[in-house]
C-alpha cells in the first residue's frame, strides 16, 4: 500500500476550502492507502496565536478529522507537536534549504509583506512542512492548490539530501482534487476563501451554526446578470458557488446550469445553503459527540504512538545519512 501525508494548521476554524480542497479527499483516499493525518500545530505557531485559543483548535480539528468520516482504525490521526521528529527533520532541512529559495515562496510574501516583525519560523515553514512529510516515506500528499509550490520546494529538498548525501528519502507525489481545489472567498471571489481573513463572511467554517450559514451563502457576491452559468474568469462569485453546490450536492456543474436557467440567483443560493446545511449538519452532530470525549484522547494517543515509531525510524537514517551523533553498535 502507498503512503499519504497530509496536514492542517489549527489556527482559527476549518473551512469549507479546507474541507472540499483536502478533507474530503483525504476520506475518499483513506481506503487504499496507508494514510498518516496530521493537526500541523507547530506550523500554526508561525504567527502569535493564543495559547488557549490553540489548545481549544487542535482538539476541535482533531475531532473534525473524526467526524467527516476518517476511521482512526485505517488512518493514523496525530498532533505534530507530539511526534518530536517532525521538529528535529525540520532543522536538518533548513540545513539543506537555501535562504533564497525559501524567500521566493508566494506564502511567505503574502504573509510577510508590509510586516515589521517576520518571525523567521514564517520563513522556515517549507522544510518543516518538507520534514512532516519526508518522516513517513510518504508516496502521495493530498492538499489544495495554495500547497503546491511548498510540495515542489520539498521534491526540490528530498532529491538534494538524496544527492548529497544518501537515498534515504521517497519523493513525493502531490495531489490536486480536479475541481474544488481552490475554493474561494464568498466576499471577494477573486481571492482564496482563507480563514484569516479579516471579513467573516468571506469564510464559511464547518462549524458555523446552520442560519450563519444560510447568511453567509445568500450574502455571497456574485455580479448583475443573474444567469447561473460557469464563467471562472468573467463570473468568479457563480462559478464559485457553482463549484460548490456541485461538489457538496453531487450534481454535475452543467445539470446545476439547466436547473437553474431562466431562475435568479435568489432561489440558487437558498437551495444551495440547503444542500451546505444539510451536509454539514450530521458532521456537526458527530463533532459534538467527539469533542469532549475520552475517545477523542485515545485516538490521538494511538495515533501519536505510531506516528512516532515510523518517525523515528526515518530520523535515525537521516541522522546515520548525515553522521550526526555516534555510531551505535
Ligand atoms: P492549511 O492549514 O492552510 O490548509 C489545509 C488544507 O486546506 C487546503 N485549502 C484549500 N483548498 C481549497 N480552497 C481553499 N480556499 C483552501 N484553503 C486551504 C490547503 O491547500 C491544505 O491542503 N502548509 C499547510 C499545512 C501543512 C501540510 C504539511 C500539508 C503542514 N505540513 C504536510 C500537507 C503536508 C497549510 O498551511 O495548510
Amino acid at each position: 500500500m502507498k503512503t499519504i501525508f497530509s496536514g492542517i494548521q489549527p489556527s482559527g476554524t476549518v473551512t469549507l476550502g479546507n474541507y472540499i480542497g483536502a478533507m474530503k479527499q483525504f476520506v475518499e483516499l483513506q481506503n487504499d492507502y496507508n494514510c498518516y493525518f496530521c493537526i500541523v500545530d507547530q506550523h500554526a505557531i508561525t504567527v502569535y496565536q493564543d495559547p488557549q485559543q490553540l489548545r481549544k483548535a487542535i482538539r476541535n480539528l482533531a475531532a473534525l478529522y473524526v467526524a467527516i468520516g476518517l476511521d482512526p482504525k485505517k488512518v493514523t490521526l496525530f498532533i505534530q507537536s507530539e511526534v518530536p521528529a517532525h521538529a528535529q527533520l525540520g532543522w536538518m532541512m533548513q540545513c539543506v534549504s537555501y535562504i533564497g529559495e525559501l524567500e521566493r515562496m508566494t506564502q511567505f510574501k503574502d504573509k510577510s509583506t508590509g510586516k515589521e516583525a517576520v518571525s523567521a519560523g514564517l520563513l522556515t515553514y517549507p522544510p518543516l512542512m518538507a520534514a512532516d512529510i519526508l518522516l513517513y516515506k510518504t508516496d502521495v500528499v493530498p492538499v489544495g492548490e495554495d500547497q503546491k509550490q511548498h510540495l515542489e520546494l520539498t521534491r526540490d529538498l528530498a532529491e538534494r539530501f538524496n544527492k548529497k548525501y544518501r537515498e534515504v528519502f521517497t519523493v513525493p507525489e502531490v495531489k490536486i482534487a480536479e475541481v474544488g481545489a481552490r475554493i474561494m472567498s464568498l466576499a471577494d471571489p477573486t481571492k482564496k476563501m482563507s480563514k484569516s481573513d479579516a471579513n467573516q463572511k468571506a469564510f464559511l467554517s464547518l462549524l458555523d451554526d446552520p442560519k450563519v450559514m444560510e447568511k453567509k451563502i445568500k450574502s455571497a457576491v456574485t455580479d448583475s446578470e443573474g444567469i447561473v452559468k460557469y464563467d471562472k474568469e468573467n463570473k468568479p462569485g457563480v462559478s464559485n458557488l457553482l463549484s460548490i453546490y456541485s461538489i457538496l450536492g453531487e450534481v454535475t456543474i452543467k445539470d446545476l446550469e439547466e436547473k437553474y436557467e431562466g431562475v435568479g440567483y435568489g432561489q440558487f443560493k437558498q437551495d444551495l445553503a440547503d444542500v451546505v446545511v444539510d451536509f454539514f449538519t450530521p458532521i456537526q452532530e458527530r463533532y459534538n459527540e467527539l469533542v469532549n470525549s475520552d475517545e477523542l484522547d485515545r485516538i490521538l494517543d494511538e495515533g501519536a504512538e505510531k506516528a512516532n515509531k515510523m518517525a523515528m525510524k526515518t530520523l535515525k537514517k537521516v541522522e546515520n545519512a548525515m553522521g550526526l551523533g555516534r555510531k551505535r553498535r
